[in-house]
């Protein structure tokens, strides 16, 4: 009998892809987890309870109804939208792929460098031509002629806003001009825009038909939830709702976020309090003689090692600690993304990394 043979099914594109690693916490005891931008911060008990008990009469006997009237209406008056013109997510990374999903061959897919990983990976399985636009080494804006010299074709830009390991806002007339030309469309993913003071392209996307912009609640405490947003005009959107599968959010993460809409003031100071935190610890940060820290305008600090001699001894240090940061690599493999944890957390981090740099350098 012939053996089974994968690569006669599967395409090259999937062949060639790694799995996307999640980190993998072996002891998590103690372990201090930073690495996944999500927010550390858990909701007091009394949110907790009124939680529970708003939750626990949703019916799951029935397939999930996306378009609640309630939960219609407080998400139109949050953004400021008509609900014509979002759609549901299981988390951004779901609407990533359906806008990839959609695209002709011939659309080349522009993705900053260094940026959110999905965008590539996503793109690579769906066989795109993808152009990765390399970011300026010190203030990883993009290049001013980005979009321009392009004489032909349609293209797709997806920018992280703040970006996505980098913490900067990439600058806004770049990414007008780009959506001034209608071969072009600009996905603008605001992921990270609560801890920005940088305005959100929502209110745009009236004037622009070619522009997307996307939103999470994974990033202010609902990770688990996986509940994004893609908002759109008319044309684009019309697309996507034939691509979206129908029951792609389950009827608990719907109540939840119909509660939590009700009950935004704990995420408000939890937001607050992480940029005051992450101002802080960017300070402390910058204090170490052993790596350069980055501003960031997001929940996360990139830092990178100033010897590429100390990594090995780095990265031996963070395993024996149990500190799980974001480590990257090619390119990157200098760098290493903080997310922004509690006081307490973001207090141990410094400590351990003053001690690395007294006693093992
Ligand atoms: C820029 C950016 N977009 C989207 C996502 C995915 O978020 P979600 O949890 O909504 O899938 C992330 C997660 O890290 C991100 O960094």
């Amino acid at each position: 009998m012939s053996s089974f043979k994968i690569e006669h099914f599967i395409k090259n594109s999937v062949l060639g892809l790694s799995a996307y690693k999640v980190s993998e916490v072996v002891e998590p005891q103690g372990a201090l987890k930073l690495d996944a931008n999500e927010s550390n911060y858990i909701l007091s008990k009394e949110t907790r309870r009124r939680y529970a008990n708003f939750i626990k009469d949703t019916l799951i006997n029935l397939y999930p109804d996306s378009s609640s009237k309630n939960l219609l209406k407080l998400l139109e008056a949050f953004y400021n939208t008509p609900a014509k013109n979002f759609i549901f997510g299981n988390g951004s990374d779901e609407l990533i792929s359906i806008i990839l999903l959609s695209l002709k061959k011939d659309v080349a897919v522009n993705i900053p460098a260094p940026s959110f990983s999905m965008y590539d990976i996503i793109a690579r399985y769906n066989d795109l031509k993808i152009n990765h636009i390399k970011l300026d080494e010190k203030s990883f804006d993009l290049p001013k002629n980005t979009g321009i010299n392009k004489n032909s074709g349609n293209n797709i830009y997806f920018f992280s806003y703040p970006n996505n390991p980098t913490g900067n806002h990439f600058d806004r007339d770049i990414i007008k001009n780009l959506l001034e030309n209608k071969n072009n469309i600009v996905v603008v993913d605001e992921a990270y825009i609560y801890f920005s003071n940088k305005e959100s392209f929502i209110k745009y996307i009236p004037v622009y038909d070619n522009l997307i912009v996307l939103r999470t609640f994974s990033k202010i405490g609902l990770a688990g939830l996986r509940f994004g947003m893609l908002f759109a005009g008319d044309k684009l959107i019309n697309e996507f709702k034939k691509i979206k599968l129908p029951f792609n959010i389950n009827s608990l993460t719907l109540s939840s976020i119909e509660f939590f809409l009700n009950n935004f003031t704990e995420f408000e100071k939890n937001i607050k309090k992480t940029i005051s935190q992450r101002d802080k610890l960017y300070s402390a940060l910058k204090k170490l003689d052993f790596i350069t820290a980055y501003p960031s305008d997001a929940n996360f600090i990139l830092i990178m090692l100033k010897d590429n001699k100390s990594k090995i001894k780095f990265n031996k240090f963070l395993k024996y600690n149990k500190i799980i940061i974001r480590s990257f690599e090619g390119d990157m493999e200098l760098f290493y993304r903080i997310t922004i944890g509690t006081p307490a957390e973001n207090k141990k981090l410094i400590d351990y990394f003053k001690d690395f740099q007294e006693n093992m350098l």
